[in-house]
């Protein structure tokens, strides 16, 4: 943390990020992602387009659906620009979806109009949108959540969302992503623009760790847009035992675990090294 100290001083000269959230130091719930994802939002699709969702969900769904959907209702909590949702209603899914971010909810409204319910929502405090079969959060929303007890909020949140039978899934990031990822710097430069990451965290980051990356965008010519000064992203990492706690607190039962790298090959048991991402799915405990 030390190394990210430092760095964010040369990065953020005039605040960044940490003024906003200085700002929101009185109150009850840090603003950190919403913030983050205000200022990334109109360049998120262009900077994650390499995300694969077919291959994803290809390989995740049949391990959901062998436990057993029982409907097509589909909640997709922290859905971003739709880019986790849509794949869904290309599958038939009836889908209601929610987000932190209302830029972000706003870019999925211009693609999807009223086919999706879509509601600005923080998964802390995750209204009851309806009875779902499928409930979930995809693409380390929840490690947006900076400690257990916000994780135990949101699962217990996403619980009250599942109708009779109904199931969730959603990945965290591993301690490895939080060693390379968050410690890297990746530049990818299209449609006019330059979209910077820099990694704050280090290649020894430990368990439980708070890593921080600063995304920035520069124009590169005329058709770039504006540029985005820096922001920051922070993620907790939670380790399985973790995991595996919060969904009980938030009377969930673990149907699943599995890890898998950038190629998605699903694996068991999760490995906080080997693998990028670990996959938890879980349904409404009996007693619950
Ligand atoms: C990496 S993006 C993934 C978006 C989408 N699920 C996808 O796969 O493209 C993480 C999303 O989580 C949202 N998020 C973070 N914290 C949140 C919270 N407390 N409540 C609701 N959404 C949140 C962010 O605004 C962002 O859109």
């Amino acid at each position: 943390m030390a190394v990210g100290a430092t760095l964010k001083t040369e990065l953020f000269p005039n605040g960044g990020g940490l003024k906003n959230v200085a700002r929101d130091e009185g109150e009850k719930r840090p603003r950190w992602a919403e913030i983050a994802y205000e200022a990334i939002a109109p360049v998120y699709d262009d900077f994650t387009a390499h995300h694969d969702y077919e291959l994803w969900f290809g390989r995740l769904l049949p391990k959901v659906e062998r436990h057993g959907i029982p409907g097509r209702r589909l909640l997709d909590v922290g859905c971003g620009t739709g880019k986790s949702f849509i794949p869904m209603l290309e599958r038939g899914y009836e889908v209601t979806a929610c987000d932190i971010s209302s830029s972000m909810v706003e870019i999925a409204r211009e693609k999807v109009g009223d086919r999706v319910e879509l509601h600005v929502a923080d998964m802390r405090e995750l209204p009851v949108f309806g009875e779902f079969d499928l409930v979930f959060c995809v693409d380390d929303a929840v490690n947006y959540l900076l400690g257990v007890e916000e994780l135990v909020q949101a699962l217990t949140g996403m619980r009250r969302n599942l109708g009779l039978g109904g199931l969730l899934m959603f990945d965290v990031n591993t301690l490895e992503a939080y060693q390379t990822f968050f410690a890297e710097e990746v530049v990818v430069e299209r449609d006019g623009r330059r979209m910077t990451w820099k990694g704050l965290s280090t290649p020894d980051a430990p368990p439980g760790t708070i890593a921080e990356a600063s995304f920035e965008v520069e124009p590169l010519d005329e058709t770039g847009g504006p540029p985005i000064p820096p922001e920051l992203h922070r993620e907790r990492h939670f380790s399985e035992a973790e995991v595996l706690a919060a969904l009980e607190q938030a009377g969930l039962e673990c149907l699943d675990v599995f890890g898998h790298h950038h190629e998605v090959i699903l694996q068991q048991p999760l490995d906080e090294l080997a693998h990028a991402k670990g996959v938890y799915i879980a349904r409404a405990a009996e007693a619950s």
